[in-house]
């Protein structure tokens, strides 16, 4: 098929093109029907003057409604009142119709796709995600996480970074979370677990000398779904060698200093970093002066345009639990202990700092991670205090402390939130404005009807 792309039709003032796309619009004013056409490009407007069309394009224009597809031969020309310049744009052009036909017809969408600013019932809006996705917000939402994801990666390729995937098929880490479980066929009673994050891949990954590694990585937690939070969610991970903590918060702070610079003129945003150097603020000064570890350092919390970023350091490295009335790590039970206070480890374990950080944007977090613990008996000693018996850790972790013998380079990494982070580059107020197929707050896709009832035989 031979089509135009909306976006390039500034460029073909009084030459003939063909175009596809959706109806967005109708507007009869008798002898001429304006007709406002979407692609995944842009929006134009279609003129189509009765008399310059034949009998058969007539007749298709007769049953058009919105959300038809249709194809349009016609000429690009002038909208009334534009002069022709340099830099024209979409809005300057129209198209005028010769020919028009249908491509596929539509039945009433259940809610208008036009009107942004109507509140159309969430259930509707997820039974027909794929109509949700038309409207011109969600579609904006997606373009600019795509660029973000690709500013990202082009970051860490031009520094020798290779992206590597690991596992979805795997065995618990535990990140605090509940696991999602995968019945095995071949071994009955038995389960893989989908991964909270790639963490113990990516250090393997460093144990097996690669050094610089990242993977945009699809992460699966059972937890109770929140505005910022999805069973299933995006981070952008990745790990280093022959670091310290220091090295990997420059690197980062250096990326998205250069990812808004992009941002702002690949979207025509003008987001703007309220202080760089990025803050620094240590766990524990943040909970004294702002009474939580995800302060939000903006000065005007209603300028969309702000963003104020700010690491957490100093992180303990563990705390105590009251729902599993147990000490829990802190961040995750590889990070490394802050060499200060190795001496309190076993005597007072919650007095111990950490070498992890978080990454909090206008007062969520937006990223976490920390400096590994590489030596087998350090991280030993670290399961002992949690409790964990020596039979449990050898099942749960026995691969890791002995790759962990195996000659562990210093290593570290951080996670990033995508989901979260697009949700305040976009300024929405849900991870769902930015995820193609969420999942409602309990967890379902009303679209395709998930989870749904499995036979019992799979389960066994
Ligand atoms: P952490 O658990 O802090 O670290 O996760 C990193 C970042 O992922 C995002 N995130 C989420 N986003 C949406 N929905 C969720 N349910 C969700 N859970 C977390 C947050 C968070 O900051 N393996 C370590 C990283 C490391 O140590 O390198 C990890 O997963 O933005």
């Amino acid at each position: 098929m031979q089509k135009t792309n909306i976006d390039q039709l500034n460029n073909l003032v009084n030459q003939k093109a063909t175009l596809m796309g959706w109806v967005q619009s109708r507007r009869n004013l008798g002898k001429i029907v304006f007709l406002n056409l979407r692609d995944a490009f842009g929006n134009v407007q279609i003129v189509l003057t009765l008399k310059e069309l034949d009998d058969q394009s007539i007749k298709q224009l007769e049953k058009i409604r919105n959300e038809f597809v249709i194809s349009v031969e016609g000429v690009v020309r002038l909208r009334q009142g534009k002069e022709k310049k340099d830099n024209l744009t979409i809005n300057d052009v129209e198209i005028q119709a010769e020919q028009i036909k249908v491509l596929a017809e539509s039945i009433t969408p259940p809610f208008d796709l036009n009107n942004e600013q109507q509140q159309v019932k969430e259930e509707s809006r997820f039974k027909y995600r794929y109509l949700d996705l038309r409207r011109s917000c969600l579609h904006h939402n997606l373009i600019l996480r795509h660029q973000v994801v690709t500013a990202m990666r082009q970051f860490f390729n031009q520094r020798q970074f290779l992206e590597i995937e690991t596992p979805i098929l795997t065995k618990g880490t535990p990140e605090g979370a509940r696991e999602y479980v995968v019945p095995a066929r071949l071994f009955p009673g038995k389960a893989y677990v989908l991964p909270q994050s790639p963490q113990q891949f990516k250090q393997l990954l460093m144990i097996a000398g690669f050094e610089r590694y990242y993977q945009l990585a699809r992460c699966f937690r059972d937890e109770d779904t929140r505005g910022d939070r999805q069973p299933e969610f995006t981070q952008f991970d990745l790990e280093m060698s022959f670091v310290e903590q220091e090295d990997i918060l420059q690197l980062i702070e250096q990326m998205f200093v250069q990812l808004i610079e992009q941002i702002n003129s690949l979207s025509n945003l003008s987001k703007k970093i309220t202080k760089t150097p990025f803050s620094h603020l240590t766990y524990a000064q943040a909970m004294e002066k702002y009474q939580t570890d995800k302060p939000d350092l903006r000065q005007d919390k209603n300028n969309p345009n702000e963003l104020a970023f700010t690491w957490i350091t100093e992180i303990p490295l563990f705390q105590y639990s009251e729902e599993e009335k147990k000490i829990v790590a802190g961040h995750h039970p590889f990070t490394m202990p802050d060499q200060r206070d190795l001496d309190l480890l076993d005597k007072d374990p919650l007095k111990v700092r950490s070498l992890s950080y978080d990454l909090v944007l206008n007062g969520y977090e937006i990223g976490g991670g920390s400096v590994r613990i590489n030596q087998p008996a350090l991280q030993q000693n670290i399961f002992q205090i949690l409790r964990l018996s020596n039979k449990d850790i050898q099942e749960r972790f026995g691969h890791l402390l002995t790759a962990l013998s195996y000659g562990a380079p210093p290593h570290g990494g951080i996670a990033l939130g995508i989901d979260r982070l697009i949700m305040i580059l976009a300024n929405q107020p849900n991870i769902r404005e930015v995820i193609a197929f969420p999942k409602t707050t309990d967890g379902r896709d009303l679209m395709v009807g998930a989870p749904a009832e499995i036979e019992h035989k799979i389960i066994k």
